[in-house]
This record gives C-alpha cells, structure tokens and sequence, in this order.
C-alpha cells in the first residue's frame, strides 16, 4: 500500500505530534514492512509549493470554468499543481500528522490544500452536482491540542481543524476519515492523553 505521510511539524524532538506519528508507523512497519512512503515535510518544504499567485490562479480559473487552454507558463502552473495531485492519486492511505494552530491548521498545511483541491484533478464539477475524484483511499489525521475540544458543545464549535480536514477531503472523494486527537496537552491532569493516543494510532495502523 502506497502512504503519503504528510505533515507540519515545525518542532523536533519536543513535538507531541511527532511522537504520535512515531507510534503510528513504528505500528505499521510491524505489519507492513517497509511498503512505499512519500514523505512530504510541510514545515521544511513548504517553500517549494506553489504560492497561488496570478497565474496559478488564472491557469486554475482557466481550467474550472474556461475551456482549459493554458500557455506555457500556465501549462508549467498547472503541472506544479498536477504534481501534487499525482501524489495523491497514487496513495492508498493519506496520514496528515499537524497540531492545532489558532483553532484551526497551521498555514502550511492550508498552501497545500490550495494547491490540490483543483477542479479535474481531484474533483469535478457537472454543472449541477460536485464530485470527488480520488477514490478508494483512507485518511487518518493525527493531532495534538492544548484545549479539549471533545467533550462539550461550545468547545467542539470551536474547533476548526478536524471537521474541516474531514470536509475537504471528502469534497476530494476521502470519505473514509479517521482522527486520533491528543487534546489537553496544557491541562493539568491530562498528562495521560498523549499515551493514550499514541496506543490508539498503534492499535489502529495494525489494523490497516
Ligand atoms: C501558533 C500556535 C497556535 C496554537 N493554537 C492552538 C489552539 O488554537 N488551540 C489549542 O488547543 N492549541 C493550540 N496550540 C497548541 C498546540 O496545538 C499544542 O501545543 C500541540 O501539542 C503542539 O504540537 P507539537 O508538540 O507537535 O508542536 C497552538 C500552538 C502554536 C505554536
């Protein structure tokens, strides 16, 4: 099974999420071995990625709502962008290994998703009805937070990370989504959740 193993861990050695993310692959090379894994580092690469500019946006206008003919230097736009999509296109399972940043994902993360949810490379659109075009992949998204967002209403409107990753990689066909959260991280008494966490994403890569 191809993985695209995607994160934004700005932090080494000290990150909670590196340590879950830890867990999960040490868990899946148990059962998998050494299958195909295309790291994507958002923190020490996201200069590399399209900054969606004029022309990416032009050549991606021209795509969604033109008749897709795109000059040189749009065809180059669109082919950064195509690049990132093929990635996608060739995982089976998708892990997104990110913190909560502000109630929300860290900005490199969100440059990305501005570069694949592109219209005929992983949705579409018939004019009546959207539709994703990956198809037959899992995400999993492995997160650590210093609030709780879990346990009542107020907290959880307030969370716009997970219910955000889980919209838009549905909008791309990713329905099949699942999210191990180690939240409280700042809460005294809450010093368990990380383990915690950490034996469900290695329960759960044993599984796949
Ligand atoms: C810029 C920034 C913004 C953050 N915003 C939030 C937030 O809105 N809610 C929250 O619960 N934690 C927030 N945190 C805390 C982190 O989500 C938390 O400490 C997490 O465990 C850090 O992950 P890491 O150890 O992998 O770096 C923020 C941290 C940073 C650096």
């Amino acid at each position: 099974m191809t993985v695209l193993d995607l994160h934004v861990l700005p932090r080494a050695e000290r990150s909670r999420t590196r340590k879950l993310r830890a867990a999960f692959f040490e868990s899946f090379e148990k059962v998998h071995g050494a299958e195909p894994r295309v790291e994507l580092d958002l923190a020490q690469r996201v200069d590399e990625l399209p900054k969606i500019d004029e022309w990416d946006v032009e050549a991606k206008f021209e795509v969604t709502y033109g008749a897709g003919e795109l000059d040189e230097t749009l065809a180059q736009r669109w082919d950064a962008l195509s690049r990132l999509t093929d990635q996608l296109h060739l995982a089976r399972l998708i892990v997104v290994s990110t913190p909560m940043w502000n109630f929300s994902i860290p900005w490199h993360l969100k440059r990305w998703i501005d570069c694949v949810v592109q219209a005929r490379l992983t949705f579409q659109f018939d004019g009546k009805d959207f539709s994703g075009l990956l198809k037959d992949k899992r995400v999993i998204v492995l997160t650590t937070r210093d609030g709780v967002y879990t346990e009542e209403p107020t907290a959880a409107a307030m969370d716009h990370q997970l219910p955000y990753l889980r919209w838009v990689f549905s909008f791309m066909g990713c329905t099949d989504f699942t999210a191990i959260a180690a939240d409280g991280m700042a809460w005294p008494g809450r010093e368990q959740s990380l383990d915690d966490a950490c034996a469900r994403a290695r329960a759960l890569a044993s599984t796949l």
